[in-house]
């Protein structure tokens, strides 16, 4: 027990140990201060939550692949299904009907349509248009989000097209501006520069608002890292097999954090409406950057690796699936208004039981 000369907690306590010479003792202010207290039950813990996930915070990633009535799964990533562009409106429909706002659309293209330069990002009629085509018409009020970069259609699997081993910077933002617009009039509301190439946010919303299309948004994949955690996406979309080298060209250096801020910084001023960090978990900390010094809408993209690193566990029975939620209101707390996950529709049902 404490001394009973020491009266004054909390404040001041410490320096009194100090000055009756019990440096050493049982410093801070235990035991009048009690964390725990605030622990005790459901009610008191629910009080003080700091954050709170909900499915208004979700973008449902999904793919989309050629084909009638398919569900094609992909190996890497249990539990994830690449759908033919009649089924995705019903699979959309599935996850708005639970409360999810959003969808994120990634095709899986026929690598005989695969070119160097990936022109066939410019067919209105790809699997990406269609796909928001079909959503649009039947889930009218799900916001459409659609990757803009040219890797699901280049024959070498980069984002941009090559000359020799060089990614072309300002050759690839004439391609794509006009999948930007291809997109915009195919219906999709929210255009999603995914390539980090320079200028490509100020070169889509000249193009947007030079159209007619001034409100549809562009969020941007701002701070997007050259990681490893990308694998199964590459997969999913059938890229991996095809990449030359890897993307550090243009992707960002896992090292950094100042030169974060700068990206974003250049896209708030290209006129993105809302930005977004990339891999996720890894990358924490430059979320909440983020959030503290521009207060964007700051979006988050627990990717393909976090997903199959996390599902992969729970179907061996590693980790308990309570990971999964969790792993989601980790971003909230570091301070993303809402993630881009393959996990959307399976969170919002457990959110849903949860009541
Ligand atoms: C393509 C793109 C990638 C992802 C989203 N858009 C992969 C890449 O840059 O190679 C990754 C998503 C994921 O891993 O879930 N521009």
């Amino acid at each position: 027990m404490s001394d009973p000369k020491i009266v004054t907690p909390p404040f001041g306590r410490d320096i009194e140990y100090k000055e009756a010479g019990k440096v050493g003792e049982t410093p801070g202010r235990y035991p009048t201060i009690r964390m725990r207290r605030n622990r005790t039950g459901d009610g008191v813990r629910r009080l003080v939550a700091e954050n709170k996930l909900s499915v208004d915070d979700l973008i449902w990633t999904a793919f989309v692949v050629d084909g009638e009535n398919q569900r094609v799964p992909v190996d890497s990533m249990p539990g994830v299904v690449r759908y033919s562009t009649d089924v995705i409106a019903e699979a959309a429909n599935e996850a708005f009907e639970l409360g999810v706002p959003a969808i994120a659309l990634f095709p899986f293209t026929d690598p005989d349509k695969k070119t160097p330069d990936g022109r066939e990002s410019l067919d209105p009629e790809n699997l990406v248009c269609t796909a928001i085509r079909n959503i649009k018409a039947q889930v009218p009020d799900m916001m459409v989000v659609c990757d803009v970069a040219l890797d699901p259609y280049t024959s070498h699997g980069h984002d941009g097209v090559m000359d020799g081993e060089t990614i072309l910077n300002d050759e690839t933002l004439e391609i794509l501006v006009k999948q930007a617009f291809n997109q915009a009039e195919a219906g999709c509301d929210t255009i999603s520069p995914s390539d980090m190439m320079d200028g490509r946010v100020g070169a889509i919303r000249q193009t947007l608002d030079a159209t007619g299309y001034q409100d549809v948004r562009i969020m941007a994949y701002s701070a997007k890292y050259a990681s490893g955690f990308y694998g199964p996406f590459r997969d999913a979309i059938g890229t991996k097999a095809a990449l030359i080298g890897d993307k550090r060209t243009y992707q960002m250096d896992p090292a950094n954090s100042d030169e974060a801020m700068r990206e974003i910084a250049l896209d708030i001023d290209e006129g993105a409406d809302m930005v977004m960090v990339k891999p996720g978990m890894p990358y924490l900390d430059i979320v909440r950057r983020v959030k503290d010094t521009f207060g964007m809408p700051t979006f988050v993209y627990q990717v393909s690796g976090e997903y199959a690193m996390l599902k992969g566990a729970v179907e061996r029975g590693w980790l308990d699936e309570k990971v999964i939620l969790e792993s989601l209101l980790g971003f909230k707390r570091a301070g993303a208004d809402g993630v881009l996950t393959y996990f959307a529709v399976d969170a919002a049902k457990k959110l849903k039981q949860l009541g």
